[in-house]
This record gives structure tokens, C-alpha cells and sequence, in this order.
């Protein structure tokens, strides 16, 4: 039996998400999808052929044909849409970041957590990349020795400013937008808690992040509890394209993913000379993960079994990405109780 499945939001990562479950997942139908804005509707209906569409999150999930939800609406909605969902018994996948208020998010980890018998799963696609699962594979065979530092750059290309800059209010900055993905890497690899942060950061091209007390570009530097230490850059401003990096250094070896983040294995030979295209966006760089993860989600609802990634960390994630920002706007570094 195909699992009923619901959309909530269909903006850029919704449709990704509705043409998975719409046209490659088999064991899931799309019943229904839900978005405020009326020509996103109209797209749901006329181009995805889902036959149910709503306006209201709440009036979509109370349906009684819903087994259910994924949730891509803009952060701020994740921890209420969550405990909704929750609670009129559905199956919750939601995108990343769990929220954007940490007392939220903790609510929202004890309404799941009293509720084992749904499924749910946060969407951190880069576990599900194959080379950061080659990696994993790697780092758990003891590859590396003894994990030293976690080095993970996030850095979207210029020409995606637009957008930025008209989602900023409802992200969550740029720590729990962007960076909270390589802060889920880093937890995963070293396989430790963070003790201290220290976080710094500027507007070098864009000041509009100042009005949110954010930067277009932040880094920080955090200390594990089994001492390995992390480096993370997430920024908005490369001109190259979507540049997502990662180091694991330990004390026998080094392993690399992207560290050129070139989009295919061509290479291109003209008057100019010789180079390799970048990834230009997320879904060409991930368009497999996404399409991974959701077949695991629905796969994990079918086999009656809970997905590897837990509420806890996507708490674990939000909560680094508040202390992170706290660390950049006091600009002082954080010791974690
Ligand atoms: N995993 C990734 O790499 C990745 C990439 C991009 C976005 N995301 C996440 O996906 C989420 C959506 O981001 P996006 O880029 O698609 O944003 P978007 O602005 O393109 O789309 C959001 C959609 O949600 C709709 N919406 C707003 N309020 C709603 C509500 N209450 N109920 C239902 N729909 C509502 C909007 O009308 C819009 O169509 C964010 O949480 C973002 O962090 C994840």
C-alpha cells in the first residue's frame, strides 16, 4: 500500500520535494499540498497534477486520506507545523532547521518524543549524499585515526542574493540557515557535543544583513567535548557559485568532499585556458540526497522502523547555530553548559 503523503509549501525546496514524491518514489502518493500564495497553488494543480489543494496548513492535515506531511514552508512555521502534524497522527518529515526559537524546538522534541509510533525526520540531505556516506564509511573504519579538526564551508553563489534577501526575516540567520547543515556534519563525523563557540562575521557586500543583526558572511570555531575542534564558514557572496566544502583532518589521514566544488567531472578548454564549471545551487549539488532522503523517510514509515536522523539532532543543530549568533553578535566565545 502506497503511504498518502501532503506538501506543505511549495517554493523552491516544496517542488523539489512534490516532483520526488510525485514522480519518483513509488511507494508514496501525493494527495494533497497546501502554500498561501495563490500562483503557487495554481502550479501545484497544473504542472505537479496533485488533486488536493489548500490554503490552510490545518484544514490539509486533517484530512482523513493523509498518512503524511512534509513540511517546506519558511522556518519560522517549522515547531508549530511539527506539533500540528503530530498531533492529527501523521508521519512528519520537515526541512531543515527544526525551528528557529530553541525554547520552541525543545517544546516541539517532547511532543515527538511522546509520540515514538510516528515516524519523524528532520531533512539534513548531505547524510544522505554518497560521498559524505563514503566518508562516514571511512571516518567509522577508522580511516582517519583519531577525528582532529571538522572543517565545513557553506557559501551560496552571489547571483542567488535576490532570494536571500527577501527570505532573511524568516530564516533564522545565517548560522541556522546555513551553517546548521555542516553543525549536523560536524556532530555526525566527530561524534561529540560542542563545550565552547566563538563566532565572528561581517557584512562585506550586502549591509541589509545588519538590520537583522546577522552578516553575509560568519564563521565560527568550536571545541568538542572529546576535544576535536571545528572550523565553519556559511556565506552568501561567492561568485563562483554554490560552494559547500568539507575537511575532516585526523591523526592518520585527511579526507576532502567538494573541496573543489566543481559541478561534473568536464573540463572545458577554450582561448581562456582550461577549468571546470561550479555548482551552481543546491538541487543540482544535491538533487540525488533529496530524492534519498525522502525514499528513506517513506521507506522507514512502511518497514515500521525511525530514520538514523533524530529531533534531537535537529535540536543539537539549532541550538549551536543560537550560540553560534549569540557568540558573533556579543562577540565573545560561548562555554556550553
Ligand atoms: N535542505 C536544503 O538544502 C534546503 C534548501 C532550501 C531550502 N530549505 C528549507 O526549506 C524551507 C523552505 O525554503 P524555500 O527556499 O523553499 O522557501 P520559499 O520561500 O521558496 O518557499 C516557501 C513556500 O512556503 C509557503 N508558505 C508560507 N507560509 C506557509 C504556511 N503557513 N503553510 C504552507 N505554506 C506556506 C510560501 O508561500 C512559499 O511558497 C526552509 O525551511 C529552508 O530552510 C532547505
Amino acid at each position: 500500500m502506497k503511504i498518502r503523503t501532503a506538501i506543505a509549501g511549495l517554493g523552491r525546496m516544496g517542488c523539489i520535494h512534490a516532483e520526488n514524491l510525485r514522480f519518483r518514489t513509488r511507494k508514496a502518493d501525493l494527495v494533497a499540498a497546501c502554500d498561501p500564495d495563490p500562483e503557487r497553488r495554481e502550479k501545484g494543480k497544473s504542472e505537479l497534477g496533485i488533486r488536493n489543494i489548500f490554503t490552510e496548513f490545518n484544514d490539509m492535515i486533517h484530512r482523513s486520506d493523509l498518512d503524511a506531511v512534509i513540511i517546506v514552508t519558511p522556518s519560522v512555521f517549522h515547531c508549530r507545523q511539527i506539533r500540528d502534524a503530530i498531533h492529527a497522527g501523521l508521519h512528519v518529515f520537515c526541512e531543515k532547521p527544526l525551528g528557529t526559537d530553541l525554547d520552541e524546538c525543545q517544546e516541539t522534541a517532547r511532543v515527538i518524543e511522546n509520540n515514538p509510533e510516528q515516524v519523524f525526520m528532520l531533512g539534513f540531505m548531505r547524510r544522505y549524499d554518497t560521498s559524505y556516506r563514503y566518508a562516514k564509511q571511512k571516518v567509522e573504519e577508522r580511516y582517519l585515526g583519531k577525528p582532529i579538526l571538522f572543517r565545513g564551508y557553506s557559501v551560496d553563489p552571489e547571483s542567488a542574493i535576490g532570494g536571500i534577501l527577501s527570505f532573511l526575516p524568516k530564516s533564522g540567520g545565517q548560522f541556522n540557515d546555513m551553517a546548521v547543515h555542516d553543525f549536523d556534519l560536524a556532530r555526525w563525523f566527530l561524534k561529540s557535543e560542542p563545550r565552547s563557540v566563538y563566532a565572528i562575521g561581517g557584512c562585506f557586500a550586502h549591509p541589509e544583513f545588519a538590520d537583522y543583526d546577522d552578516g553575509d558572511n560568519v564563521a565560527a570555531l568550536m571545541q568538542f567535548e572529546n576535544d576535536s575542534m571545528a572550523f565553519f564558514l556559511a556565506g552568501r557572496t561567492a561568485p563562483h557559485g554554490y560552494n559547500i566544502e568539507t575537511e575532516i583532518i585526523g591523526t592518520q589521514a585527511t579526507l576532502r568532499i567538494g573541496a573543489v566544488p566543481q559541478m561534473n567531472l568536464v573540463e572545458l578548454m577554450d582561448e581562456t585556458g582550461i577549468r571546470k564549471e561550479c555548482s551552481r545551487s543546491f538541487p543540482t549539488r544535491f538533487g540525488p540526497a533529496f530524492l534519498a532522503e525522502i525514499q528513506e523517510f517513506i521507506d522507514c514509515i512502511h518497514e515500521k522502523r525511525k530514520p538514523e536522523i533524530t529531533v534531537y539532532d535537529g535540536l543539537m543543530a539549532s541550538k549551536m547555530a543560537v550560540l553560534a549568533t549569540e557568540s558573533f553578535r556579543n562577540n565573545k566565545p560561548i562555554v556550553i553548559k
